[in-house]
């Protein structure tokens, strides 16, 4: 069988670790033979190929981004978009079955791809790890290793000159990053999309700390609302590509915060460095495992299919499930990481 890959949507440490877990075990078990489509679904309706043999995959697994390039073109738009172009393309390209490596989005592509007949497997992508159809998703673990490194060293700052520091951490709907970061750095409160705190609230926990005589450490995700700002978000416009403008609530929080407690106050958003270099081993094993994972779907024909994580296990799952819930903080996990805030 001749498969194309594809990386799609915002990159993520271990999306290289894939393609090569997928090329390998594809060559070496399975009898297969590999191209990869640039820039994601751009590559796939721009009939943009290159070769992926044995020797283009050599020593990526330790390296950040995507060899391949991504996008968040939609499969569907433009003239040359659609499933029968997609489709005469594969004919023409002799390629049987695509794995495509990406978020929602492209996952809520490959399906309709699917039901239209073309053969179409998936792996699970996201650094905010908020797919409910698995357990953890490759990435995570850097973006959370990288925020506690920062949040770390904003608390030797923080103590130096006894103020609060705000790090603000991704999370466009969920606060996995943050609620994880935030525990592991030992912050006085966290801020999650999932949970309403109100700035009295934040303002108590802030100077309970410095109270303590610590300089109090605020982790926010950037998907958080507080109370008052409820269409913050539309306020800000959206993107280029029709997506809601995050980010900024770290910096409109700090002056929040000094008004309410008196303490001087500095915001951090760490923003993009968390999905940069290279990813942990922990990112590099699980996404090797689901990339020889997907090579193996293809082998048996699993169309429309995501391999996922369950426990230590590598499962599959459809790609209706597999869209089916995202998956948010539960109150109780949100509880144990409060308890540590005072
Ligand atoms: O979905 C992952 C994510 O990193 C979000 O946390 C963040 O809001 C978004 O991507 C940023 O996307 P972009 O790369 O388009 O700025």
């Amino acid at each position: 069988m001749r498969i194309g890959i594809l990386t799609s949507g915002g990159d993520c440490p271990g999306l290289n670790a894939v393609i090569r877990g997928a090329v390998l075990k594809g060559i070496q078990i399975n009898g297969q033979e590999f191209v990869g489509f640039r820039d994601g679904w751009r590559g796939v309706v721009e009939d943009d190929l290159v070769p992926l043999g044995r020797k283009d995959i050599q020593g990526i697994s330790k390296q950040g981004g995507t060899i391949l390039g991504t996008s968040r073109t939609n499969p569907f738009e433009g003239e040359k978009g659609g499933v029968d172009n997609i489709a005469a393309m594969m004919e023409r390209r002799g390629i049987d079955a695509i794995v495509a490596i990406g978020g929602e989005g492209t996952l809520a592509a490959a399906k309709r791809l699917t039901d239209a007949g073309l053969k179409i497997v998936g792996v699970p992508k996201t650094v905010d790890n908020d797919l409910g159809a698995t357990d953890y998703t490759f990435g995570f673990d850097t973006a959370v290793q990288i925020a506690v490194d920062a949040m770390d060293r904003l608390r030797t700052t923080g103590e130096s000159h006894s103020r609060c520091m705000v790090a603000e951490v991704m999370g466009r709907h969920v606060g996995w990053i943050a609620l994880h970061s935030g525990m592991a750095a030992g912050a006085h409160a966290i801020l999650i999309p999932e949970q309403a705190t109100s700035i009295e609230q934040l303002a108590e926990w802030v100077k309970s700390a410095y109270d303590r005589g610590r300089a109090p450490l605020v982790v926010v995700a950037e998907g958080f609302v507080p109370d008052h700002e409820n269409d913050a978000h539309s306020e800000r416009g959206l993107d280029a590509f029709g997506r809601p403008r995050l980010g900024g609530i770290g910096e409109r929080l700090a002056p929040m915060i000094e008004e309410a407690t008196g303490i001087e106050t500095r915001a951090t958003t760490l923003g993009h460095i968390q999905r940069g270099g290279t990813p942990s081993a922990y990112d590099r094993v699980l996404a090797t495992r689901l990339g020889m994972a997907a090579s193996d779907s293809v082998n048996e024909g699993r169309w429309g299919r995501m391999v996922a994580l369950r426990g230590t296990d590598i499962v599959h799952v459809s790609f209706e499930e597999a869209l089916g819930s995202l998956k948010v903080v539960p109150q109780e996990r949100y509880d144990e990481a409060a308890i540590l805030f005072g």
